[in-house]
């Protein structure tokens, strides 16, 4: 049966990716994007999915309850997939007020909206809220400790970690106490195609290939696991078509890398397209390689993040073993689709670092 979804924070990083998922893999559903375009959201990345007749996009704040839920009642969306949040964390150090604003507040403005529609004035129906959350919430790891798993404790250390940890018990609690039909996920690192260059991998492609320092945190042996978006895509899927009302499932990549062991690979990838590629020389003039040096040399380390979580790592084999979810993606193959993305997409790069993705928006779509 057909589906009509509600995708917040789709003209995000991982909302774009998802909407591009869902509309290719199901062809006869619609997707609604419903997103703010603050700084990390670019109507630019959703060009694909702006082409399918089955997708529409509405500009608009998960805060705003009556317009969340005038589209839930007049589009009859079936299922919420919630994205919309501030994601940074070093931006929650700055500035945690928007953090607790938009994934806190935001995320039970929609909680209330979808309890107001689908369970006050559409009882008879059925609809699930997936919410997407991080394995920050879980805290850190010593280099001995076990995977995060579903029963870990909950101990977010940044403004930002605690304030989805804040939104999950918000979920919980509504299918708790008013029978919301919800499922959470909590995943690790993304990394793949439309990242916002203020993320590590996107950030050291775009400053290797403009010459530019690469920012190691501390001594860069903290422990990330990284997830390309596609395979969380298809956990999400997973988790969202068969998971249990009421659970929460970690998807993972099964791929624990360092920081400063993942700039060192992603240094050697660059240098091995540029000796394969002889057109990247004149495109990016200012890279090491063009200039007979290697990539590495750009590493430098700065000062810690304040409160850095050391480790992360994520037992997915609750997802495993009951909804078949298993990343599908090497780290090897998927960095490099990562870097050629970015090497085939300067100007989607460049639009962004330079602000005028939002000229873009104006007048490509009026203000
Ligand atoms: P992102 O920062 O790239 O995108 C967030 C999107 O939400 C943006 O398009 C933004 O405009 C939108 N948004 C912000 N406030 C809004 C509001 N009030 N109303 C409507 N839209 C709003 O984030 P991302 O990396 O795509 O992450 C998506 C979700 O996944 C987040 O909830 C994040 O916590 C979670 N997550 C991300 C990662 C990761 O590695 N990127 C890992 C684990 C969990
Ligand atoms: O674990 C899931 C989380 O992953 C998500 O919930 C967050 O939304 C997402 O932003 C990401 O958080 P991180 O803080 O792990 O991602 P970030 O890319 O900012 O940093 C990755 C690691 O690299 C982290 O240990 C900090 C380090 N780092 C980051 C930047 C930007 C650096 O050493 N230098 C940098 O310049």
């Amino acid at each position: 049966m057909s589906k009509t979804l509600l995708v917040t924070g789709g003209a995000g990083f991982i909302g774009v990716n998802f909407c591009n998922y869902w509309l290719k893999k199901y062809p006869d559903d619609q997707v609604i994007a419903l997103d703010i375009l603050s700084y990390a959201g670019n109507r630019h990345s959703l060009e694909q999915a702006e082409k399918n007749d089955r997708f529409s996009f509405v500009k608009g704040d998960i805060l705003d309850q009556s317009l969340v839920e005038t589209l839930l009642r007049e589009q009859k969306v079936d299922d919420i997939v919630h994205f919309a949040a501030e994601s940074h964390v070093d931006r929650s150090i700055t500035g945690p007020d928007q953090f607790l604003e938009t994934n806190i507040i935001g995320t039970h403005s929609l909680l209330k909206a979808a309890r107001q529609v689908w369970l006050t004035e559409q009882a008879d129906s059925t609809h699930r809220f997936h919410h997407v959350s991080t394995d920050e919430v879980y805290g850190t790891l010593t280099a001995d400790d076990p995977a995060f798993s579903e029963t870990t404790a909950y101990q977010p250390n940044s403004p930002y970690s605690a304030s989805k940890a804040a939104s999950d018990h918000m979920v919980r609690a509504y299918h708790h106490t008013y029978g919301l039909d919800v499922t959470t996920s909590n995943c690790s690192n993304n990394y793949g195609p439309f990242h916002f260059p203020e993320k590590l991998i996107p950030l050291c492609i775009i400053n290797i290939l403009s010459g530019k320092p690469l920012p190691i945190y501390g001594d860069g042996q903290q422990i990330r696991d990284w997830l390309y978006v596609e395979d969380h895509c298809r956990g999400i899927d997973l988790v969202l078509t068969n998971g249990r009302a009421g659970e929460t499932y970690n998807i993972g990549g099964n791929n624990e890398k360092a920081n400063i062991d993942l700039v060192k690979a992603l240094c050697d990838l660059v240098d091995a397209r540029f000796a394969e590629q002889t057109d990247l020389k004149q495109r990016f003039p200012d890279a090491p390689a063009s200039k007979g040096q290697a990539s590495d040399s750009l590493i430098t380390y700065v000062a810690d993040r304040p409160g850095h979580d050391r480790r992360y790592a994520v037992d997915a084999s609750k997802a495993s073993n009951e909804l078949g979810y298993e990343p599908q993606e090497s780290f090897e193959n998927a960095l490099g689709k990562t870097l050629d993305w970015y090497l085939d997409n300067e100007n989607w790069w460049r639009t962004v670092l330079d602000g005028s993705y939002r000229d873009w928006i104006d007048e490509q779509y009026g203000s």
